[in-house]
């Protein structure tokens, strides 16, 4: 096991009815901001709930976040934080209501420069606002990191920042508010969830049976409550199931003392930069090709998670291989969302300009062990390019 440092300094409050203890995690001198996005909060009743619990605080609102949140929409949030000296943010929402939070609480807080550095040269965060987050959507883990990714409309970029400043204080998790989503955002919330896993487990061995056999518990509740929970996006337990097992998946819990990625996660936000794809979609059209083209490399433990999240045990490793990666597109395309370029009208040219993309920006190797060079990441999405 390698070494690591543990850090989750989150309070998570799970379930129904526990809105009424935000008046007492917010100090009642703070002047609060109640950021949203495109008005699901005002359909499931989360947004007069959080206003009838805070009406004796001093609340403004910001809301238009858009999904993959635009950092030109959090600059003017930053705007009124300033003009309005607000002192604590309240992110009510999902992964990119909560993603735009913790960089307009950086922001707001930054000095030594343009705040996009913090997203594009990895700029030092040394300070950020306070802020709080009610979930509504399963999928990001974000309402338990210190991650953020934004969105910068003007020049197509989708960059991530990490900072110990911008962790929730809270985190209530609300499977009933979550219990209205469309059917596309339950899928896209297991197979998000389902690929931080794998980001963090699915690399090469380590001695970490521990880590292991966690990362398999989250990988196996995915498959057995997905297609309960995308059936039924109203069946409480089983979002409750979802909810926690997104949150698990991406805490930091799972990552101690393993190797990580992420090229998945890197290759697919480009595609969201540049055709605006769902996050988790572009996740399920890059993992299959990776684990194709790095089969031999990543042979140790895609045997292991073959048998043990699917039950693989007969046949020739190669042929195990192959099983291990059919069940996956299966159960991805079963959630109704599609493994191939083809299918989101995406051609040869976005290949060209991603890997252009990435050598000009000087990424030589992504991934464990920098097995993922460009010219990886060329012959990963040419082999998703077409449709079967
Ligand atoms: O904007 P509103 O009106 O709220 O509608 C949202 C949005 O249209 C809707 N929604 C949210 N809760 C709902 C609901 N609709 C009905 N009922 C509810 N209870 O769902 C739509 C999608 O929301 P969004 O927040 O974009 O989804 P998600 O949570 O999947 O977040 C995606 C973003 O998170 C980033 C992604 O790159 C993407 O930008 N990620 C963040 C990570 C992190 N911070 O650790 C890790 C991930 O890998 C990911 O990259
Ligand atoms: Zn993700």
């Amino acid at each position: 096991m390698k070494n690591f440092e543990f850090y989750n300094p989150v309070k998570v409050i799970f379930g129904k009815d526990q809105l009424a203890k935000l008046s007492t995690l917010i100090p009642k001198e703070k002047k609060v901001l109640l950021l949203y996005g495109g008005g699901s909060i005002k359909k499931n009743g989360v947004y007069d709930h959080v206003n009838e619990v805070l009406k004796d605080y001093t609340l403004l609102e910001f809301g238009g976040i858009e999904p993959n949140p635009h950092y030109e929409t959090a600059m003017k949030a930053v705007e009124l934080i300033k003009k309005e000296k607000i002192d604590f943010l309240l992110a009510v929402g999902g992964g990119s209501v909560i993603d735009a939070t913790k960089f307009i609480a950086a922001a707001s807080k930054y000095t030594a420069g343009d705040p996009w550095d913090i997203m594009s040269k990895g700029a030092k965060v040394e300070a950020a606002l306070p802020l709080g987050v009610v979930l509504t959507l399963p999928a990001t883990g974000t309402e338990m990191n210190a991650n953020s990714v934004v969105t910068r409309v003007s020049t197509n970029e989708k960059f991530s920042f990490n900072s110990s400043h911008v962790f929730p204080l809270f985190s209530f998790l609300l499977p009933d508010a979550a219990g209205f989503l469309p059917q596309r955002q339950v899928a896209n919330g297991v197979v998000d969830a389902f690929v931080h896993v794998i980001e963090q487990y699915l690399t090469y061995p380590v001695n970490a049976p521990l880590q292991d056999r966690m990362a398999e518990s989250i990988l196996q509740t995915l498959v057995e409550i997905g297609p309960t929970v995308y059936n039924d996006p109203a069946n409480y337990d089983a979002m409750s199931n979802l909810m926690w097992s997104a949150t698990m998946a991406l805490n930091g819990l799972i990552s101690c003392g393993v190797p990580g990625d992420w090229s998945v996660h890197s290759i697919g936000h480009e595609l969201t930069a540049i055709h605006n794809i769902d996050h988790a979609r572009t996740l399920a059209i890059v993992l299959p090709g990776m684990w194709s083209v790095l089969r031999n490399e990543k042979k140790e433990k895609l045997l292991q998670y073959g048998k043990r999240v699917w039950g693989i045990t007969t046949g020739s490793e190669d042929e195990r291989v192959d099983n291990a990666i059919l069940k996956t597109v299966e159960f991805f395309e079963s959630l109704g969302i599609k493994t191939r370029l083809e299918d989101y009208n995406v051609t040869i040219y976005t290949i060209d300009k991603i890997v252009k993309r990435f050598e000009d920006r000087g990424w030589k190797a992504m991934g464990d062990r920098n097995l993922v060079t460009p010219d990886v990441v060329r012959q990963v999405l040419e082999h998703q390019l077409i449709s079967r």
